[in-house]
Protein backbone atom coordinates (compact mmCIF):
# COMPACT_ATOMS: atom_id res chain seq x y z
CA UNK A 1 0.00 0.00 0.00
CA UNK A 2 2.96 2.10 -0.43
CA UNK A 3 2.80 3.07 3.90
CA UNK A 4 4.08 1.61 7.14
CA UNK A 5 1.33 0.59 8.77
CA UNK A 6 0.53 2.44 12.25
CA UNK A 7 -2.33 2.50 15.49
CA UNK A 8 -3.12 5.88 16.36
CA UNK A 9 -5.01 5.02 19.47
CA UNK A 10 -6.91 8.01 21.17
CA UNK A 11 -7.91 8.09 24.64
CA UNK A 12 -10.21 10.07 27.04
CA UNK A 13 -12.81 10.58 28.95
CA UNK A 14 -16.48 10.93 27.38
CA UNK A 15 -16.77 14.02 25.22
CA UNK A 16 -13.45 14.91 25.33
CA UNK A 17 -13.73 15.11 21.49
CA UNK A 18 -11.87 11.61 20.47
CA UNK A 19 -14.03 10.80 18.08
CA UNK A 20 -14.70 14.21 16.22
CA UNK A 21 -10.62 14.75 16.26
CA UNK A 22 -10.26 11.10 14.73
CA UNK A 23 -12.72 11.57 12.10
CA UNK A 24 -11.33 14.87 10.96
CA UNK A 25 -7.57 12.70 11.25
CA UNK A 26 -9.31 10.47 8.79
CA UNK A 27 -10.42 12.58 6.30
CA UNK A 28 -7.51 14.37 6.19
CA UNK A 29 -5.49 10.88 5.43
CA UNK A 30 -7.65 10.20 3.06
CA UNK A 31 -7.38 13.25 0.98
CA UNK A 32 -3.29 12.70 1.17
CA UNK A 33 -4.05 9.43 -0.11
CA UNK A 34 -3.39 6.91 2.74
CA UNK A 35 -5.48 3.93 3.60
CA UNK A 36 -7.37 4.16 6.89
CA UNK A 37 -9.90 2.34 9.02
CA UNK A 38 -11.62 4.19 12.04
CA UNK A 39 -12.40 2.14 15.20
CA UNK A 40 -14.82 3.67 17.99
CA UNK A 41 -16.13 3.29 21.41
CA UNK A 42 -20.12 4.61 19.71
CA UNK A 43 -19.85 2.00 16.81
CA UNK A 44 -17.98 -1.27 18.58
CA UNK A 45 -20.32 -0.93 20.74
CA UNK A 46 -23.40 -1.31 18.71
CA UNK A 47 -21.90 -4.48 16.71
CA UNK A 48 -18.75 -5.94 18.18
CA UNK A 49 -19.17 -5.50 21.74
CA UNK A 50 -22.67 -5.00 22.49
CA UNK A 51 -22.71 -7.91 25.11
CA UNK A 52 -20.50 -5.65 26.67
CA UNK A 53 -21.57 -2.97 29.52
CA UNK A 54 -19.12 -0.52 31.46
CA UNK A 55 -18.00 -2.78 33.90
CA UNK A 56 -13.84 -2.73 34.78
CA UNK A 57 -14.08 -6.43 33.21
CA UNK A 58 -16.33 -5.29 29.95
CA UNK A 59 -14.28 -2.80 29.34
CA UNK A 60 -11.05 -4.46 29.80
CA UNK A 61 -12.62 -7.34 27.10
CA UNK A 62 -14.34 -4.45 24.88
CA UNK A 63 -10.59 -2.90 24.63
CA UNK A 64 -9.50 -6.30 24.15
CA UNK A 65 -11.46 -6.80 20.79
CA UNK A 66 -10.85 -3.27 19.69
CA UNK A 67 -6.88 -4.17 19.86
CA UNK A 68 -7.11 -7.77 18.37
CA UNK A 69 -9.04 -5.85 15.42
CA UNK A 70 -7.36 -2.93 14.66
CA UNK A 71 -4.23 -5.80 14.83
CA UNK A 72 -5.79 -7.11 12.09
CA UNK A 73 -6.28 -3.95 10.18
CA UNK A 74 -2.57 -3.26 10.48
CA UNK A 75 -2.11 -6.82 9.22
CA UNK A 76 -3.69 -5.44 6.01
CA UNK A 77 -1.84 -2.40 5.60
CA UNK A 78 -4.16 0.09 7.06
CA UNK A 79 -3.61 3.00 9.60
CA UNK A 80 -5.87 2.54 11.85
CA UNK A 81 -7.59 5.28 14.16
CA UNK A 82 -8.94 3.84 17.25
CA UNK A 83 -10.87 6.29 19.51
CA UNK A 84 -12.30 4.83 22.99
CA UNK A 85 -12.08 6.17 26.13
CA UNK A 86 -9.63 3.44 27.57
CA UNK A 87 -9.86 4.80 30.73
CA UNK A 88 -7.28 1.90 32.64
CA UNK A 89 -3.19 2.01 32.15
CA UNK A 90 -2.88 -1.39 32.23
CA UNK A 91 -5.03 -2.04 28.95
CA UNK A 92 -3.54 1.01 27.01
CA UNK A 93 -0.41 -1.14 27.69
CA UNK A 94 -1.61 -4.37 26.11
CA UNK A 95 -3.31 -2.79 23.19
CA UNK A 96 0.70 -1.08 22.35
CA UNK A 97 1.74 -4.44 23.27
CA UNK A 98 -0.75 -6.30 20.76
CA UNK A 99 0.78 -4.09 17.80
CA UNK A 100 4.26 -5.09 15.96
CA UNK A 101 6.68 -2.70 17.54
CA UNK A 102 6.95 1.08 16.85
CA UNK A 103 3.23 0.54 15.44
CA UNK A 104 1.70 2.16 17.94
CA UNK A 105 0.69 5.86 18.59
CA UNK A 106 -0.73 6.68 22.21
CA UNK A 107 -2.73 9.91 21.85
CA UNK A 108 -4.03 11.90 25.17
CA UNK A 109 -6.91 13.81 23.91
CA UNK A 110 -6.38 15.68 27.28
CA UNK A 111 -9.85 17.90 28.21
CA UNK A 112 -10.63 18.01 31.64
CA UNK A 113 -13.44 16.22 32.98
CA UNK A 114 -14.50 19.44 34.00
CA UNK A 115 -14.85 21.06 30.56
CA UNK A 116 -16.19 17.60 29.34
CA UNK A 117 -18.82 18.01 31.89
CA UNK A 118 -19.76 21.49 31.17
CA UNK A 119 -20.19 20.60 27.29
CA UNK A 120 -22.49 17.44 27.68
CA UNK A 121 -22.71 17.20 24.13
CA UNK A 122 -24.63 13.97 24.76
CA UNK A 123 -26.56 14.38 28.29
CA UNK A 124 -25.09 11.86 29.92
CA UNK A 125 -22.61 13.13 32.56
CA UNK A 126 -26.34 14.85 33.87
CA UNK A 127 -27.74 11.51 33.65
CA UNK A 128 -24.91 10.00 35.41
CA UNK A 129 -25.37 13.02 38.03
CA UNK A 130 -28.19 11.73 39.20
CA UNK A 131 -27.82 8.30 39.39
CA UNK A 132 -29.39 7.04 36.05
CA UNK A 133 -25.99 5.78 34.43
CA UNK A 134 -23.55 3.57 36.72
CA UNK A 135 -19.60 3.07 36.06
CA UNK A 136 -19.64 6.31 34.41
CA UNK A 137 -15.95 7.19 33.84
CA UNK A 138 -14.74 10.36 35.84
CA UNK A 139 -18.15 9.90 38.15
CA UNK A 140 -18.00 6.46 39.60
CA UNK A 141 -15.31 4.88 37.71
CA UNK A 142 -11.79 5.97 37.12
CA UNK A 143 -9.74 7.36 34.12
CA UNK A 144 -6.34 7.15 34.52
CA UNK A 145 -4.54 9.91 32.56
CA UNK A 146 -1.75 8.44 30.17
CA UNK A 147 1.96 9.74 32.27
CA UNK A 148 4.22 9.69 28.72
CA UNK A 149 1.58 9.58 25.55
CA UNK A 150 3.37 10.00 22.25
CA UNK A 151 1.13 12.98 21.90
CA UNK A 152 -1.02 15.03 24.38
CA UNK A 153 -3.90 17.46 22.67
CA UNK A 154 -5.12 20.23 25.25
CA UNK A 155 -9.04 20.81 23.76
CA UNK A 156 -8.75 23.94 26.02
CA UNK A 157 -6.30 25.63 23.44
CA UNK A 158 -6.11 23.63 19.91
CA UNK A 159 -9.06 23.75 18.06
CA UNK A 160 -9.93 20.39 16.40
CA UNK A 161 -8.49 21.15 13.19
CA UNK A 162 -5.20 21.85 14.52
CA UNK A 163 -5.07 19.02 16.98
CA UNK A 164 -5.88 16.91 13.77
CA UNK A 165 -3.40 18.36 11.71
CA UNK A 166 -0.59 18.46 14.19
CA UNK A 167 -1.74 14.38 14.77
CA UNK A 168 -1.55 13.70 11.05
CA UNK A 169 2.04 15.15 10.83
CA UNK A 170 2.79 12.61 13.78
CA UNK A 171 1.06 9.45 11.78
CA UNK A 172 2.78 10.53 8.46
CA UNK A 173 6.42 10.78 10.63
CA UNK A 174 5.48 7.63 11.72
CA UNK A 175 4.22 5.45 8.56
CA UNK A 176 6.54 7.34 6.40
CA UNK A 177 5.41 10.52 4.98
S1 LIG B 1 -14.31 2.14 27.13
O1 LIG B 1 -14.18 2.52 28.57
O2 LIG B 1 -14.71 0.73 26.97
O3 LIG B 1 -13.11 2.50 26.36
P1 LIG B 1 -15.98 3.25 25.06
O4 LIG B 1 -15.12 4.28 24.44
O5 LIG B 1 -16.13 1.93 24.37
O6 LIG B 1 -15.51 3.06 26.61
O7 LIG B 1 -17.46 3.82 25.22
C1 LIG B 1 -17.66 5.10 25.75
C2 LIG B 1 -18.98 5.73 25.27
O8 LIG B 1 -20.08 4.98 25.78
C3 LIG B 1 -19.10 7.11 25.87
O9 LIG B 1 -18.62 8.13 25.01
C4 LIG B 1 -20.58 7.25 26.08
O10 LIG B 1 -21.20 7.71 24.90
C5 LIG B 1 -21.08 5.84 26.31
N1 LIG B 1 -21.31 5.43 27.72
C6 LIG B 1 -22.44 4.86 28.17
N2 LIG B 1 -22.33 4.52 29.47
C7 LIG B 1 -21.09 4.90 29.87
C8 LIG B 1 -20.37 4.82 31.12
N3 LIG B 1 -20.91 4.26 32.19
N4 LIG B 1 -19.11 5.31 31.18
C9 LIG B 1 -18.55 5.87 30.07
N5 LIG B 1 -19.18 5.97 28.87
C10 LIG B 1 -20.44 5.49 28.76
Amino acid sequence: MGQKPVVAWFTGVSGAGKSTIANLVDQKLHALGRRTALLDGDNLRHGLSRDLGFTDADRSENLRRAAEVARLMTDAGLIVLVAFISPFRAERAMARQTMAPGEFLEIHIDTPLAEAERRDVKGLYARARAGQLKNFTGIDSPYEAPDAPDLRIDTLTTSAEAAADLIVARVLAESGA
